[in-house]
């Protein structure tokens, strides 16, 4: 695998502070390295600037439009340069909110991309459903064709053109969404496997059906796009919504184990890591460790085990 890593240091999505350190602890943990050390050929592109913009008044309630706006410009163009260069994008955030720049940065080069959204939240809120204002509560929404008529014209956002439809996502781990955001992702028939789904049938089957959806008619470059919420916050606490009843670390790794093993995984969001949250050295430890699993999992590493293709015994 060639992989690019962008670290984005963003926050402005939501109100807690720590969130935009998770880039560099995730490094510190050794990302690169362990990347490398399973064959892959890493590029870190290092962590963008990401500015406040002055004056960024709340539009309704949505809260600070135009810095949320123009961080996401900023990372769009980044993940484009890294798909230009043929590699496997990984984003470090960060908070949700990013993977609106993220998902349509990697459109501009994979037009027929397909979504995995791996989560305890939909994040589908429109900015006029919101009960938070937070936008991190909201990136789907902005990505989706279905709901732009939903979609007011607000300041910072004025470049964003939806990409993807309803028949192209498939979330897996919901347990915390807000009623509306309900409401959507059933009035538009997205593919969703919820803790409950979960609970029936496995993550086995899960993935299997995750695949056979989003697959049926033609193989097509995958998204996946990771908040570490989806795990259960015994494993990952360090992050601002924790929600319990989650993903374990064995069904987290799994899922990361099946899209790398499909070969269409073409850019992965890995997001909402606070390290702040974490009320121990420990608990912030985990978190970080879950999250360079995912990823190593990602590109190749596998519990089974592995060995080089021409490998020889002695
Ligand atoms: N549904 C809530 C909201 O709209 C919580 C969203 C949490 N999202 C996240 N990326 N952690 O604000
Ligand atoms: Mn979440
Ligand atoms: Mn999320
Ligand atoms: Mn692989």
């Amino acid at each position: 695998h060639s992989v690019g890593i962008i670290g984005a240091p963003f926050s402005r999505g939501q109100r807690k502070d720590g969130v935009e350190k998770g880039p560099d602890y995730i490094r510190t943990a050794g990302l690169t390295e362990k990347l490398q050390a399973q064959g892959c050929q890493v590029k870190d592109y290092g962590n963008l600037k990401l500015d406040d913009v002055p004056n960024d008044e709340p539009f309704r309630k949505v809260r600070m439009p135009k810095t949320v706006g123009l961080a996401n410009q900023h990372l769009a163009d980044a993940v484009h340069t890294v798909k230009k260069e043929g590699r496997a994008c990984v984003v470090l955030g960060g908070d949700h909110s990013l993977a609106i720049g993220s998902i349509l940065g990697h459109a501009r080069s994979q037009r027929d991309l397909c979504l995995v959204w791996v989560d305890a939240h939909a994040d589908i809120n429109t900015p006029l459903t919101s009960p938070t204002g937070n936008v991190h509560g909201q990136p789907v929404s902005y990505l989706l064709k279905e709901l732009q008529s939903k979609i007011p014209v607000m300041p910072g956002f004025s470049w964003i053109k939806p990409c993807i439809t309803a028949k192209d996502i498939v979330y897996i781990g919901l347990r915390d969404l807000d009623p509306e955001e309900h409401y959507i992702v059933k009035n538009l028939g997205i593919k969703s496997f919820s803790m409950t789904e979960l609970d029936r049938f496995g993550m086995g089957r899960v993935m299997e059906e995750t695949c056979d959806h989003l697959f049926s008619k033609v193989n097509r470059p995958i998204h996946l796009s990771y908040d570490i919420d989806a795990l259960d916050p015994l494993v990952a606490p360090a992050t601002g919504t924790p929600a319990i009843g989650g993903l374990t670390y064995r069904e987290g790794i799994y899922v990361a184990e099946e899209i790398c093993k499909t070969g269409l995984l073409s850019a992965v969001d890995l997001v909402e890591v606070n390290p702040s949250r974490g009320k121990t050295e420990e608990e912030v430890r985990s978190t970080v460790n879950a999250a360079v699993s995912v990823v190593l999992s990602c590109f190749g590493k596998a519990r089974e085990g592995s060995h080089p293709i021409n490998y020889q015994l002695p």
